[in-house]
């Protein structure tokens, strides 16, 4: 019996460890919104890869992803774990091929290098006290790296796009998980024609925008949960959604709005195993 309880956990460690957060799961997504396009509109997700955290799994997941040529390819934040990930976050990016253009948006993780002392102090953040890390990555570097390879990163801004007739807002959010998030200027020109589609590290931030109008949101920062435990679902502390515990993960309705909540592509220094929850890149077609 002790025998079958050792196997069992060291079985579960290489899962965990080795296994899961090395296959990758491509997802396609077909969202139908309110509004008439004259064709389908593809974007490609990602958020959350932590570079320079697991390059070797990380390039191979983006070596997959140049199979794709879609109209956009978005990136939800959490891009860099610190800032020697910049090199190697702008190299996986520019193989990647879009059609219109590359977006991305801010995550906390790239704002912030994290010590274990702040993963702890985090734990705070969960009982409705706000906390940021002392030490910052450089994220001007970051946006003129990413601005080099045509990868323009919204920070409380919207591009206005015509894509062969229709309009689309593309509107990005600063990270809201550590207050840089400013609606009202990021929605400042954009009016009520074609569709609008919010880009942010967190979809928990639809909460603020009762009076804005979002068609698609899509966000990353949860991971999933990482670890999902049959029968419960995701462990509470990597989940810290006050929209709701559904919207941790996957294609949700807000109001009006759609979102989304990617499981990510990579994990955090502190917490780099998955169960039940794998990594995931994903394909929307929207219509
Ligand atoms: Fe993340």
């Amino acid at each position: 019996m002790g025998y079958l309880i050792l196997a069992f956990i060291v079985l579960m460690v290489v899962w965990t460890c080795w296994v899961e957060p090395r296959w990758l799961k491509i997802r396609k997504i077909s969202v139908k919104l309110n509004t008439s396009l004259k064709r389908p509109v593809t974007l490609l997700h990602i958020a959350d890869s932590h570079f320079p955290l697991h390059l070797k799994t990380l390039r191979r997941f983006f070596d997959k992803l140049t199979a794709f040529d879609p109209d956009f390819v978005v990136y939800t934040g959490d891009m860099i774990e610190n800032d020697e990930g910049v090199p190697h976050c702008v190299e996986a990016l520019a193989k990647l091929k879009a059609r219109v253009g590359k977006y991305a948006v801010l995550g906390n993780h790239d704002h912030y290098n994290y010590s274990a002392h702040d993963v702890l102090a985090f734990l705070f953040t969960l009982m409705g006290r706000f906390f940021c890390p002392k030490e910052t990555n450089k994220v001007e570097k970051l946006k003129q790296a990413l601005a080099e390879i045509g990868c323009r990163v919204l920070c409380n801004e919207a591009v206005h796009l015509d894509l062969e007739g229709e309009k689309i807002h593309l509107i990005g959010l600063d990270d809201p998980v550590t207050r840089k998030d400013d609606p009202a200027k990021a929605f400042q020109n954009v009016d009520g024609t074609g569709i609008k589609i919010l880009l942010t590290h967190s979809v928990d931030v639809m909460r603020k925008l009762n009076n804005y109008p979002v068609d698609l949101a899509l966000g990353g920062h949860t991971h999933g949960g990482q670890v999902i435990i049959p029968f419960y679902g995701a462990l509470p502390l990597k989940t810290h959604s006050r929209l709701g515990r559904k919207f941790i993960v996957g294609l949700n309705r807000y109001q009006r709005a759609l979102t989304y909540t990617t499981r990510g592509i990579g994990q955090g220094k502190f917490f780099s195993f998955r169960f039940l929850c794998r990594p995931e890149a994903v394909l929307f077609e929207i219509s």
